[in-house]
């Protein structure tokens, strides 16, 4: 039996491309790329919707460690519809609806390949905007708040940014697993949706005696776990709202930052890096299956706030980092 959807017979695509590194300008459209073939152990996934995530971005403009060779289309994340697989991939095949969490070949295109081992099961109750809002962020969100702040039932947990797709992926697993959860947004709209998600208490980052307000909200004890978005802005405030033993997971930061390390003394408390990348295969398991009962029970739902054709690529780059209100994953549609 074919292990390919029937009645596909292109063998050219349309993905953007980048043949330098630069601003936003830099994604082009191009309407004659070659469709990729998946190897062993890859996946070819005709792609409904791609994620939009600030790293590609960072990549895009070569203001990364490791920078992808050129020329390079970007994105990790998508959802759609498996057309093939290569030999040697047994527990996914053509025909199911997937999302990824890296792909090799560039999700900000109408075909990708990936890893089999970044490939998972799509709920039915999630579309494909839904489901390209899935990988980076929720596997991040619960790599932050399990695996790295170590976060338990009954412990208050502090989402720094809270807006944004990680934010609102870890208001919605600290909530599931049994936390008081205090978000964060810039704007009214932004508040709303966080609450909206679940969140206890809101908060707006960018009103003037917000933390005072928050370490209110605990009744003084301060808050077992922050999971942080803008680490450069806030972290030195964020050792001073921490409970005892309490511990910052640095998820996101664009610069440099003072703190008093003597903060960390007196509490014990811990500020862990998070870096979702760098995931080993057991917990890239534990991670999915957390997310699969997520999906199942209803509670795992990413919010989608603006879409985009391919074309626009640029306009959603310019979009995720000048924004001063975020609301969920914006997404490219092929
Ligand atoms: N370490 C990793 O493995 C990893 C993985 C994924 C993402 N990240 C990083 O984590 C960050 C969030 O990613 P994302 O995909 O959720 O981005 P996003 O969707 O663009 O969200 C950004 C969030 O940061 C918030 N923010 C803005 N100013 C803030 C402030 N002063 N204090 C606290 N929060 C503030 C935004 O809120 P408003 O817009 O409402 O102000 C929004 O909630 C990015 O820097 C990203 O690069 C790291």
């Amino acid at each position: 039996m074919s292990n390919k959807v029937a009645g596909v017979f292109r063998s050219i695509m349309k993905a953007i491309r980048v043949n330098q590194f630069g601003g936003p300008e830099v994604l082009k459209l191009q309407s004659d790329l070659p469709i990729p073939k998946p190897s062993a152990g890859q996946v070819l996934i005709k792609i409904g919707a791609a994620g939009v995530n600030p790293v590609e971005t960072y990549l895009r403009a070569g203001a990364y460690a490791k920078l992808p060779g050129l020329p390079w289309t970007p994105g990790n994340d998508s959802a759609g519809i498996v057309q093939e697989v290569g030999s040697g991939v047994t527990d996914i095949k053509a025909g199911d609806r997937v999302f990824t969490k890296g792909t090799l070949t560039g999700s900000y295109a109408e075909y990708a390949v990936a890893d089999s081992s970044c490939v998972f099961g799509l709920h039915d109750g999630l579309d494909f905007k839904q489901g390209a809002a899935l990988g980076i962020p929720y596997f991040t969100a619960y790599r932050a708040l399990v695996h790295r702040a170590r976060a338990r039932a009954g412990m208050t947990v502090l989402v720094h940014g809270a807006s944004g797709t990680v934010g609102i992926a870890s208001v919605q697993f600290a909530r599931a697993y049994g936390m008081t959860v205090l978000g964060t947004a810039g704007s009214e709209q932004g508040m709303s949706l966080v609450s909206q998600i679940g969140a206890h208490h809101v908060f707006n980052h960018r009103q003037e005696g917000y933390i005072e307000k928050i370490t209110e909200a605990t009744g003084g004890r301060g808050v077992d776990v922050v999971i942080e978005m803008l680490a450069n802005v806030n972290l030195q405030r964020d050792l001073e709202i921490l409970a005892p033993r309490g511990t910052v997971a640095v998820v996101g930061n664009r610069g440099n930052i003072e703190i008093n390390p003597r903060l960390t003394m007196g509490k014990e408390s811990s500020i862990v890096g998070v870096m979702g990348a760098i995931i080993t295969e057991a917990d890239k398991r534990e991670t999915n299956a957390a997310m699969q009962a997520g999906m199942e029970s209803g509670w795992l739902k990413p919010f989608v706030g603006k879409e985009y054709p391919l074309k626009d690529a640029a306009v959603a780059h310019e979009d995720i980092i000048k924004t001063t209100s975020a609301l969920g994953r914006i997404v490219l549609v092929p």
